[in-house]
């Protein structure tokens, strides 16, 4: 990115987040990093004095996150650049079905991003070319085992951003959503299955740094994995059954991991 934009990013201590943070510093934007750990941002912002703005918050509270909103509208009084990052995962293991699982899937993913939202659209309407960007990913391409809390929570963020997109045109701010495959980071990092064609972290940023600055609608890597995702996706549903059920662990497997 050439300009110097004014930068909001959410779960900027780890994985994706932390690595699109070191890559958006070094390239001199002003960033306001968001996370509920201050240690990797406040690492960060030593070595990028006057440039960072630490802000730590939970984001499936509200009221933290409108404070997170007021002092960047005190240091910048406007947003050009928003990234709504910060996620988690949990799987369901059934035959019990965890709606308090569900329920933190759905707190942290949906609500979490759009407290966010609501607390930044005042900020980015104040922007330069402003741009609201959301991290979903490539699980709602296809319906997957286990993902019934994450699935659903990341097909929510995809309905949220591309509804976003059509009411946030009349303000001339521009919405991309991010779907990416398996990317090397803490969240992956305690799965138990195979993760085809995964990216390293340091990658996964600078494709989603460089499709944003593209102004790409939707940011979707690696492109051989989505397509492969996409064409099952496409498949008769009896086939895409078929072929996805196979990936389900068996219950006598319960626990086992
Ligand atoms: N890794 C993958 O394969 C993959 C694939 C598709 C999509 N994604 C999505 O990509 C995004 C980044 O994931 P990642 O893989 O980089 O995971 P990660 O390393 O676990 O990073 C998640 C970030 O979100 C923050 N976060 C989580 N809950 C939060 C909360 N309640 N309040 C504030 N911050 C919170 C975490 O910070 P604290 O814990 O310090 O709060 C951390 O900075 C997520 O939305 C994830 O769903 C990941």
């Amino acid at each position: 990115m050439s300009i110097q934009k004014r930068v909001w990013l959410t779960g900027a201590s780890s994985g994706m987040g932390l690595n699109m943070a070191e890559q958006l510093a070094a390239q001199g934007h002003k960033l306001a990093l968001t996370a509920r750990s201050a240690k990797p941002l406040l690492e960060l912002a030593e070595r990028y004095p006057g440039q960072i703005l630490v802000i730590t918050a939970d984001l499936t509270d509200l009221n933290a996150v409108q404070t997170a909103a007021e002092r960047i509208n005190s240091a910048w009084g406007a947003l050009d650049l928003v990234i709504l990052n910060a996620g988690t995962c949990e799987y369901m293991d059934l035959p019990t079905f965890d709606s308090a699982l569900f329920a933190r899937v759905m707190q942290t993913n949906v609500q979490g991003t759009v407290h966010c939202i609501e607390a930044a659209l005042p900020l980015l309407r104040a922007g330069t070319k402003p741009h609201l960007v959301g991290v979903g990913s490539s699980v709602t391409y296809v319906p997957l085992p286990r993902a019934e809390a994450y699935g659903a929570s990341k097909a929510a963020v995809r309905y949220l951003f591309q509804s976003l997109e059509l009411d946030l045109a009349q303000w001339d701010i521009k919405v991309s959503l991010v779907s990416p495959g398996f990317v090397d980071t803490p969240l992956t990092a305690a799965n138990d299955f195979p993760m085809p064609m995964q990216v390293s972290s340091e990658k996964a940023a600078r494709t989603i740094l460089r499709g944003i600055e593209r102004g790409q609608r939707e940011i979707r890597f690696p492109t051989v994995f989505i397509s492969i995702l996409r064409l099952i996706g496409s498949l008769p549903a009896a086939l895409r059954v078929l072929l996805t059920r196979r990936l389900a662990r068996p219950a006598s497997e319960e626990g086992s991991n």
